[in-house]
Formats: structure tokens, C-alpha cells, sequence
């Protein structure tokens, strides 16, 4: 469900036959700029947003680093690794920037948000650094760097949540889109950098939100997936109505039967029975949750500030099994927090066994400065044990996966059709409303269809299938 919050895509779509001559472009005001996003999906969403702004206040969008004005990268802070990544493509960026002097390059989202102006001293040939609650001032500041200034923006806000903005959809397939309906959050997991970059909780608007995707789907987009870190807790109080997730879901997928319904993420702790239920009643909301266990432990559980314990956690399984039987679970682990034991470790992989997970977000525990963990804890986990018990969490869940895709083998589901597969174009993708991809050939079908597949095999990753008529 969730994009693997390391990843990185270049979110750009440049429609090339706007772009000027060169002689016409050297007379012009320069305002090309390229986004790159890395992190998760709210990161993605969020560059829609400022993709936005800007396309509104004449900026123009271009899909090559060589071509831009300003190049503006969305940022991950949530692992060390997300942050060594932007350090290493700010050193690239550098031979760039001697070929085009005048171009400016920004740090926005979350690692904008952690170091404040500190990159703007670490890092010399960044111009700007913008918080996510700070995209609105992002054309001030561009005008104010062309100049040689360094801007940075980094103060968070208690109530902005860009609900008046109608995002661009950016190197989308035209098929799905993303929707932030809240930002923020304020669980304070011990190991967690968020609560930190992104501020406290805020819920968007019900009526933007509905809007957003009723437009969406007059376009022709055929699936909408509700953003928030989570989604649970959404709640929205004006004159007297409230309206909860359970709520927004069902106003949401109330718009059309052929358009499909995803959220992402569930903190368990708020997983409600009536969310389980208002899932079930609509067949075009789909039967997939992304659950984040973190580990089996009960002591881990504790010390990572999570609020539930692992019977808790199994309850909620339990409830999803009862309620939504077809519905596919996935999740994300942390491998060696601090303190964790081989007994701690054991309760996890005991925990991928009894869930039997469909597909897991794994991690090795990356201590975050200024985080719960950083001020109390201990980094004790020696790196070679957090590798191994990251290992073997992996090794259980790819054999889980595969023994859940095999079950597949023989049943045929709906999927909408997303676009080539990524081996070979003769063939094309679509999911399942389990969130499974399924491959299959061509044949004279489109991206944007609905279709019956029956899987015939399986690995640990893909479905593979034929059209049933
Ligand atoms: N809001 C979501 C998680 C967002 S971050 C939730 O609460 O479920 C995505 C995932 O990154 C987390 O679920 C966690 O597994 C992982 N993560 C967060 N902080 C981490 C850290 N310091 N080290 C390793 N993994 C981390
Ligand atoms: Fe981080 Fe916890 Fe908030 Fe998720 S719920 S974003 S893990 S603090
Ligand atoms: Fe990363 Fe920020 Fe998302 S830290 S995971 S981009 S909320």
C-alpha cells in the first residue's frame, strides 16, 4: 500500500511542446523547475500541492535537471539513510549548477524541516529550505533567491492543510491519485522523526475533500487513496456535525461505484469495528489495510510509545478476519530498537506467522536525532545483529507472501488496469482490490479498465493471470 518511503520517482511531467525556443527563453523570466520527490506518500502528495502554487504563479514544469531554474527536492527525514541519499544527490547536483550558474536549488519537506537552516550552512549549494507547512511562500521565496539570498522557512502551522488548493497531478497515470485529507500527527512514537517535521494533527475539510475527488473522478480517474500518517483519527466538527473516518470514507465512495477507495495508514490503537464495517458495506472500497505492527513485543511496544500490546494488535486482526474475510494485511517492523533482546525479536517473527502477513514494510532501527529514543535511549543494538534479525524477518515474510499468492492460484478478481508492466509492454498490470498486482497479456485491453483476471502463477512478488470473460 504504502511506496517504500526510501524510493525515490521523479514526479515530474513536462508537457515538452510548451517549452520555448531557446533565443525566446533567454529573453524570458526564468521559472523552469524540476521536483524531485523521495519519502512517502504524503511526500508525493504534498509536491502536487506546491507543483500547484506554482504552476499558478506562471512557473512552468520540466522533467530534466539540465533544463530547470530551480530545482526543488521533497525530502524524507524518517531514516538516516533517506538523508545521506539527499546529501549524495546535492553533490551531483553541483556539476549541474557549474553548467548553469543561475539555477537554484531547494530543500523542502522533512529533512527541511529537521535541519532548518543548518543545511543552508552544511550545504552550500542549497538556496532555500521550506517546511511543509510553508509551500504557500515557496514563489516569494524563489523571486527572493534569484538574487543570491538564502531563505529558510520552517515554521510549522496548527491549522494549514492547503485545503483551498486543487493539486497538480504530477507523472500521474491518470488513473489513481492520492488525497491528504490530514497532516501531522502527534503520537510521539519514541523512535519517530514525524511528529517532529510535520507538526501536530490537523483534519482537512470534509467538503474540499469530496470535491477533490469528485473532480478527480469527472476526469476520469478511477481510484483515490485518503492520506494521512493516520487515517483513523481523522475527525471534522463544524456547527454541530462530526464526521469521523468511518464518515469520510463512505461520502467519499459514495461518489461512484466504478471509483475505488484506499487510505493509508491505520494506527491499530484507533482501528475501529465501525471503520471494518463501513468497508464492508461498499464493494467499491478496498478490502486492504496497512496495520504497522513494529514489532511483537509487548515490552518493545511499551518502550516505543506505540499504546496497544500485542494482544491488542491480534484483536484487531482478529476483527478485520470477521468483518472483511477477503481483506489482505499488511505492515511495517522495526528490527532492533533499543534494548530489543532475541526474545523481543522472537515475539516479531512470532507475529508475522500468526498474521501471515501479504506484504511487509521492513526497516533496521536508524536513531533520529531529538526523537524520544535520542534523548532517553540507548542505540544499543549492535549494526551486524540489527542486519541479521532484519534478515530473518525478510526470509519469514517472502515465504509468507509466496504461500498467500500461491492461495491466488486458481481465483479470479477484478483488477484495474494501471498501466505496461515494467518487464515487458506486451504485457499490462492492475491490482486487486487486495492491493495485489496481477500481470497479464495485453491482448486490446487499456490502463483504466476494469477486468476479470484468473491468477495461473505466482512469485512472492507478482500474480500472473489471464482475462476471463
Ligand atoms: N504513520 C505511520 C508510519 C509512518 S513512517 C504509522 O504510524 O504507522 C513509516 C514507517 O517507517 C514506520 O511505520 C516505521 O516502521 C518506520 N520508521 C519510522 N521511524 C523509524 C526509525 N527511526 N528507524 C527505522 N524505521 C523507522
Ligand atoms: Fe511516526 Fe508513530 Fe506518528 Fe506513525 S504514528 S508517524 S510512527 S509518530
Ligand atoms: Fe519521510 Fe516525512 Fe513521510 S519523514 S516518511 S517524508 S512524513
Amino acid at each position: 500500500m504504502q511506496l517504500d518511503p526510501d524510493n525515490h520517482k521523479n514526479t515530474n511531467r513536462q508537457e515538452t511542446e510548451k517549452r520555448t525556443s531557446p533565443l525566446q527563453y533567454g529573453n524570458q523570466e526564468k521559472k523552469n523547475v524540476y521536483i524531485e520527490t523521495y519519502g512517502c506518500q504524503m511526500n508525493f502528495a504534498d509536491s502536487e500541492i506546491f507543483g500547484s502554487i506554482l504552476l499558478k504563479e506562471g512557473y512552468t514544469m520540466v522533467n530534466e535537471v539540465g533544463l530547470s531554474d530551480y530545482v526543488l527536492i521533497n525530502t524524507c527525514a524518517i531514516r538516516d539513510n533517506a538523508e545521506q541519499r539527499i546529501r549524495k544527490r546535492l553533490r551531483e547536483l553541483r556539476a549541474v549548477q557549474r553548467q548553469r550558474p543561475w539555477m537554484r536549488v531547494g530543500i523542502l519537506g522533512c529533512m527541511a524541516e529537521r535541519l532548518k537552516t543548518q543545511l543552508l550552512e552544511e550545504e552550500e549549494n542549497v538556496s532555500f529550505v521550506v517546511g511543509p507547512d510553508a509551500y504557500r511562500k515557496l514563489p516569494n521565496i524563489m523571486s527572493r533567491v534569484r538574487g543570491g539570498d538564502k531563505v529558510a522557512a520552517t515554521e510549522l502551522s496548527n491549522d494549514e492543510t492547503y485545503d483551498d488548493i486543487e493539486p497538480v497531478r504530477l507523472n500521474g497515470n491518470g488513473i489513481s491519485a492520492y488525497i491528504s485529507i490530514m497532516r501531522g500527527c502527534q503520537n510521539y512514537c519514541a523512535y519517530c522523526v514525524v511528529p517532529y517535521t510535520r507538526g501536530l494533527e490537523r483534519s482537512r475539510n470534509p467538503q474540499t475533500i469530496v470535491d477533490e475527488a469528485r473532480y478527480l473522478f469527472n476526469e476520469g480517474y478511477k481510484e483515490i487513496t485518503l492520506l494521512g500518517q493516520n487515517v483513523n483519527s481523522y475527525r471534522w466538527e463544524q456547527n454541530g456535525t462530526k464526521v469521523g473516518f468511518p464518515e469520510l470514507m463512505a461520502m467519499v465512495a459514495e461518489i461512484s461505484p466504478s471509483m475505488r477507495v484506499r487510505f493509508a495508514t491505520s494506527h491499530p490503537k484507533d482501528l475501529s469495528d465501525d471503520l471494518l464495517h463501513t468497508m464492508a458495506r461498499y464493494d467499491n472500497i478496498c478490502k486492504s489495510i496497512h496495520l504497522p505492527v513494529q514489532s511483537g513485543s509487548e515490552r518493545m511496544l511499551k518502550l516505543m510509545n506505540r499504546k496497544y500490546t500485542p494482544q491488542w494488535y491480534l484483536n484487531r486482526i482478529e476483527a478485520i478476519r470477521t468483518i472483511l474475510p477477503t481483506c489482505s494485511i499488511s505492515t511495517d517492523v522495526i528490527a532492533g530498537f533499543c534494548t530489543e533482546t532475541e526474545e523481543d525479536h522472537q515475539a516479531t517473527l512470532e507475529m508475522f506467522r500468526t498474521v501471515r502477513y501479504d506484504s511487509a514494510f521492513m526497516f533496521k532501527f536508524s536513531m533520529r536525532p531529538n526523537t524520544f529514543a535520542a534523548r532517553h535511549m540507548e542505540d544499543d543494538i549492535p549494526e551486524e545483529v540489527k542486519i541479521r534479525r532484519l534478515e530473518e524477518i525478510i526470509a519469514l515474510q517472502n515465504q509468507l507472501s509466496l504461500e498467500n499468492n500461491q492461495k491466488c492460484i486458481g481465483q479470479t478478481f477484478e483488477v484495474l488496469v494501471e498501466g505496461a508492466s515494467h518487464r515487458s509492454k506486451e504485457q499490462l498490470f492492475g491490482r486487486t482490490s487486495q492491493n495485489k498486482v496481477i500481470v497479464f497479456d495485453r491482448g486490446n485491453h487499456q490502463p483504466g479498465e476494469y477486468l476479470m483476471l484468473k491468477v495461473t502463477e505466482c512469485t512472492s512478488a507478482t500474480l500472473k493471470g489471464v482475462v476471463v470473460d
